[in-house]
C-alpha cells in the first residue's frame, strides 16, 4: 500500500512572510506590514501605519519578489508537485476599496504562476493569509464592517477570473479560527483587521467578525465555482487537537467543548450552516448577530470542496485549570496543561506526530471530503557552517515522523488526503514572533533578526532528504 500517485508533495509560504517588494512597488500596506519584530516573550507591536525608526521584517521577507525564479528552480529540483502561497490582497487592491485592480500586482502573479507551471508545479493559492489591506482595517473597521465582505468577494473574483487557467487549487482564509484566541491582539488583527480588546465584549466582537468572514468565504467559493467549475476551493483551519488531560469525565467533556472552537469554522464551511452548539451558545449569551436569509443561503451555496489545515502540535486540557492565555501564541486554551508524554520545541510547540493521524481521522470521520495538509513543520534555530552546509537532523526527524503518521491515516485508516506542503520551505519571517531565526526551510536564507544578511540561499541537509521522499512518493523516509 502506498500514497496515491498524484499525491501533491510540495511546500508552503505566505506572501507577507516571504515576498518583500513592499515599499518599492505599487503594493499597498497590509495589516502585516505594520507589525514590528518581536520574540517568543516580547509581542510584535501593531503600529498606526509605518512609523519612522521601527523595523518591519515583512517589508523584505526573504525577498522572493526579486528571487522568485531562483526559488522556483530550487522547488523544481526538489521535485515539488505543488507550491502553496498566497496572493497579497494589497498587490491587487492596494487599499482594498478601489474600483479597478492594480495591473502591476496582477502581472507579478502571472509571472510567478507561469514560472511554476513551466516547472510542472501546481500553484495552490490562499486568497487571504493574514494580509488584508491596512486601509480596510483602519478606515472600515475590518471584518466588523459588512462592506468588507463585498471587498473580499470582489478581490476573490478578480483573482479567479485572471488566473482561471493557471490555478486550480484555492483556499479562502488562512487559519480562520486563530482568532478564537481573541484576547491576543495579533490573531484578531491578522484574521479580521480588528482589535477585539477595544470592544466591550471582545468574544462577541470576534464572533461577529468571524461570521462575516464565513459569509465572505462562502460567497467567494460560489463565485469561483461559477467562473471555473473545475476549481477545487478549500477552507483552511489551524488544527491543534485538544486532548483530555485525564479520563475524568469532566476532562472528556471539556476537550469536546474546546474542539467546538475548531469545528465551528469547518462545520460552517463544509456543512453550509452554523452548527447547533454555536447557535445555542449565542442564545445563552444573548447575542443576536446580523445573519440575513441571504447570508444563510450564501453559506449553503458556498461549501468548500476540500478541507485544508495546518498541523504543528496538539494541546491538552484539564478541567481543574483556568488560566490567562492572552499572551499565548501556540493554540493554548485557559485550561491547557503540559502533556507529560510529548516534548516541545524551543518555542514551546508540542511535538506530536500521532496527533496528525488523530486529526486526519477526526476530520475525515466528521466530513468525508478530501483533506489537504497545507502546513506542518519544525521551527528551529539553524546554524550555517563555514563551508555553507546546514545540518538540521531535528527537522528531518520531525517531518519523517509526521509523514509516517499521515501515511498510516491514508494506508490504514482510508483517509482521502490530497497532499502535504510543509511550512516555510524557504526560510521566512515567523508569523507569531516576526523573527527570522525561527526557521522551517529546506533552503537556508542568509538573513538575521535585525534585518542584516545577504539573502543568499543555500541547501540544508533536509533538502536532499525531502527530495528523496518526494521521488519515492513517501516510501524512502
Ligand atoms: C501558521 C501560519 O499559523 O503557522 C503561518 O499559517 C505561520 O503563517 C506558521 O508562519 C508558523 O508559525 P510561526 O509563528 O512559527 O511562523
Amino acid at each position: 500500500m502506498s500514497l496515491p500517485k498524484d499525491f501533491l508533495w510540495g511546500g508552503a509560504l505566505a506572501a507577507h512572510q516571504f515576498e518583500g517588494g513592499v515599499l518599492e512597488t505599487s503594493k499597498g500596506l497590509s495589516v502585516a506590514d505594520v507589525m514590528t519584530a518581536g520574540t517568543k516573550d516580547t509581542p510584535r507591536i501593531i503600529t498606526d501605519g509605518v512609523e519612522e525608526g521601527r523595523y518591519y521584517p515583512n517589508h523584505i521577507g526573504n525577498d522572493f519578489y526579486h528571487h522568485y525564479k531562483e526559488d522556483i528552480a530550487y522547488m523544481a529540483d526538489m521535485g515539488f508537485k505543488c507550491f502553496r502561497t498566497s496572493i497579497a490582497w494589497t498587490r491587487i487592491f492596494p487599499k482594498g476599496d478601489e474600483e479597478l485592480p492594480d495591473e502591476e500586482g496582477l502581472a507579478f502573479y502571472d509571472d510567478v504562476f507561469d514560472e511554476l507551471l513551466k516547472n510542472n508545479i501546481e500553484p495552490v493559492i490562499t486568497l487571504s493569509h493574514f494580509e488584508m489591506p491596512y486601509h480596510l482595517a483602519k478606515e472600515y473597521g475590518g471584518f466588523m464592517n459588512r462592506k468588507v465582505i463585498d471587498f473580499f468577494v470582489k478581490f476573490a473574483k478578480v483573482c479567479f477570473e485572471r488566473y482561471k487557467d493557471k490555478v486550480k487549487y484555492w483556499m479562502t482564509f488562512n487559519e480562520i479560527n486563530n482568532q478564537m484566541n481573541y484576547k491576543n491582539d495579533i490573531f484578531g488583527w491578522t484574521n479580521s483587521g480588528v482589535h477585539f480588546n477595544d470592544y466591550d465584549d471582545p468574544e462577541k466582537a470576534m464572533y461577529q467578525c468571524g461570521i462575516n468572514e464565513l459569509i465572505a468565504s462562502a460567497k467567494a467559493v460560489k463565485v469561483g465555482h461559477e467562473i471555473n467549475p473545475d476549481f477545487m476551493i478549500g477552507n483552511m483551519i489551524s488544527m491543534v487537537p485538544y486532548y483530555p488531560y485525564s479520563c475524568r469525565p469532566a476532562d472528556q467533556v471539556l476537550a469536546l467543548e474546546m474542539m467546538h472552537q475548531r469545528y465551528f469554522w469547518s462545520d460552517t464551511q463544509i456543512r453550509g450552516h452554523i452548527p447547533s452548539y454555536a447557535l445555542k451558545m449565542f442564545e445563552r449569551k444573548g447575542w443576536n448577530f446580523e445573519i440575513t436569509e441571504e447570508d444563510k443561503q450564501a453559506l449553503k451555496e458556498g461549501t468548500v470542496d476540500y478541507l485544508g489545515f495546518s498541523y504543528y502540535m496538539s494541546n491538552t486540557v484539564d478541567s481543574t485549570v483556568n488560566k490567562d492565555v492572552s499572551r499565548s501564541l501556540d493554540g493554548s486554551s485557559p485550561h491547557s496543561v503540559d502533556n507529560p508524554y510529548i516534548k516541545v520545541s524551543d518555542w514551546g510547540w508540542g511535538i506530536d506526530p500521532e496527533g496528525l493521524r488523530y486529526s486526519l481521522n477526526a476530520f475525515y470521520e466528521r466530513y468525508e471530503i478530501p483533506l489537504f495538509i497545507v502546513e506542518n513543520g519544525f521551527g528551529a534555530i539553524d546554524i550555517k557552517e563555514e563551508d555553507g552546509s546546514c545540518h538540521d537532523p531535528y527537522r528531518i526527524d520531525y517531518l519523517r515522523e509526521h509523514i509516517k503518521a499521515l501515511k498510516k491515516a491514508v494506508e490504514e485508516d482510508g483517509v482521502d488526503l490530497m497532499g502535504y506542503t510543509p511550512w516555510g520551505c524557504i526560510d521566512c519571517v515567523s508569523f507569531t514572533t516576526g523573527e527570522f531565526k525561527k526557521r522551517y526551510g529546506f533552503i537556508y536564507v542568509d538573513r538575521n533578526n535585525d534585518g542584516t544578511g545577504t539573502l543568499v540561499r543555500s541547501k540544508k541537509d533536509s533538502y536532499e532528504w525531502y527530495k528523496k521522499v518526494i521521488s519515492s512518493n513517501g516510501e524512502e523516509l
